[in-house]
């Protein structure tokens, strides 16, 4: 609905079409109990703007209020036109697109360019975006031999947070982030060589020779080819693996502000170049929390055993002993929507991999879990990790490994929001503040008289 006022400047006699709130904004009135004075705080998108604060103060030297908000739990940092997530209702779009929509309909990489540019690609877009990720999938031979350095047991996600941060020094026009060409280019290098890279930590940790991208192939069959090639000429892929991976990719793709994303936001903030930002974001990604869950499901997984001793881990779990992994989300207080579409790609998976027989125990868990108390009053649904791991594992990537393909995905969301940052005429470097609660000043005692 367009709320907009037409303003006529008396002095000029011109007319201006000016949005209503910012005339009559609705306003938020604060009281000061401490002083007795009162204040109209504009509340514009639902939210007040904490520097309006400020003004709030107990007397003229005093620094103004200021809100205190650990782990940003109710604190806009940004506006943002990517995601919208409902919590509540348990709703995901991507640029306006229901999740559900793009899973059935999309591809990874017509979702990334929906995501990077806020509309689909035509026809021509599309073919010149896909041209241009699959020509920068191939790594520097120098990348390849800094990876050759890493321990024969390093985990994936060490490898490639590292990796990806040592791409910037071969990438130093990179650093050249206010160029929109510059960025462009530095979003086909990261999308194109994220699969490359990760596929490489694989066969490094189990010594196979790394496998060149094959251009003919799609982003997941390339990828899948990269991993499993042995010595066939020709990879042959699965086309319901294929897809299902593609699926997978799509529903990890973005998030909004997510640990990870804060952190893409919070480096690129201070103009440090996409490849530094995001060795930050994907050790942010690494975290049991965050993206590391998946690999925690799958070991709480195989640490219950058998479907008969899930009521006894449910019971440690209220106990407050463990969490139970892939359940929760600071934002889904309902299912969560990538959660229900990844269980039906399971049974697609499963169908040509044989069925897990951790699936029955993932199944029985949340039979239990959404049943009980515990977690029926916290909110308590399965997130995007509690299936995914076990779809992974049965098309054959190993544990340590699921971290690294959410990483491969969400590198669209990543840049996306990092762009959107570095455009926002209102953001700044990234720089909270802090109430300090440490000692008062005092001299330096000198270590004799300790
Ligand atoms: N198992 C048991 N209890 C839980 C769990 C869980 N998985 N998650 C939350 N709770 C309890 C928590 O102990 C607290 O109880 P109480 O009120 O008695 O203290 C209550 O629920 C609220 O939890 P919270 O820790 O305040 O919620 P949060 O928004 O800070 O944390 C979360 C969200 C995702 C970190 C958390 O739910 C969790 O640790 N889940 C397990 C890890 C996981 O699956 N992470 C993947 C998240 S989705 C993908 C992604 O973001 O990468």
């Amino acid at each position: 609905m367009n709320n907009n006022i037409v303003v006529t400047d008396s002095r000029t006699g011109k007319h201006y079409d000016v949005p209503g709130d910012i005339i009559f904004p609705d306003s938020l009135t604060i009281i000061d109990s401490r002083t007795g004075k009162e204040y109209a705080v504009p509340v514009h998108n639902g939210t007040i703007n904490a520097m309006d604060l400020r003004q709030i103060k107990l007397s003229e030297d005093d620094f103004g209020l200021m809100t205190y908000d650990p782990a940003f739990m109710n604190t806009a940092s940004c506006k943002s036109a990517i995601t919208f997530i409902d919590g509540d209702k348990g709703i995901l779009r991507y640029r306006g697109y229901p999740i559900e929509q793009l899973a059935e309909k999309s591809n990874f990489l017509e979702v990334a360019y929906l995501i990077l540019n806020g509309e689909l690609p035509s026809k021509v877009q599309y073919n010149d975006w896909e041209y241009s990720i699959t020509h920068h999938t191939m790594l520097h031979e120098s990348t390849k031999k800094l990876m050759e350095g890493f321990n024969h047991d390093a985990h994936p996600m060490g490898m490639l947070a590292s990796t990806v941060g040592a791409l910037s020094t071969f990438y130093p026009d990179s650093h050249n982030i206010h160029d929109a060409e510059s960025r462009k280019l530095q979003t086909y290098r990261l999308i194109g060589k994220m699969p490359t890279i990760a596929a490489y930590c694989y066969r490094h940790r189990l010594g196979l020779p790394y496998i060149y991208p094959d251009l003919e192939l799609s982003y997941t069959g390339n990828f899948l080819s990269m991993m499993f090639k042995m010595t066939e000429m020709h990879y042959k892929i699965d086309p319901v693996l294929e897809h299902a991976l593609d699926v997978l990719f799509i529903l990890h793709a973005d998030h909004e502000q997510n640990c990870s994303a804060n952190v893409m936001r919070s480096i690129g903030s201070s103009n440090a170049d996409p490849f530094v930002s995001m060795a930050g974001a994907a050790a942010a990604l690494y975290g049991p929390l965050h993206g590391g869950a998946n690999e925690e499901v799958l070991m709480m997984l195989r640490e219950i055993g058998t479907k008969d001793r899930v009521p006894d881990f449910i019971k440690r779990v209220k106990e407050g002993e463990q969490k139970l992994m892939g359940f929760g989300h600071r934002i889904y207080k309902n299912y969560d929507p990538r959660a229900k579409f990844i269980k039906e790609t399971a049974d697609q998976v499963f169908e040509v991999t044989g069925r897990s027989r951790l699936l029955d125990i993932a199944i029985e868990l949340e039979r239990i879990a959404l049943q009980d108390e515990y977690f029926i009053k916290r909110k308590l649904y399965p997130n995007v990790d509690f299936y995914s791991g076990i779809i992974y594992q049965a098309m054959g990537f190993p544990t340590d490994a699921f971290t690294v393909l959410f990483a491969i995905a969400r590198t669209a969301g990543w840049i996306a929001q990092w762009q959107e940052m570095l455009v926002d005429k209102e953001q700044k470097i990234a720089r909270p503040r802090q109430v300090y609660i440490g000692a008062e000043k005092r001299d330096f005692v000198p270590m004799e008289k300790r």
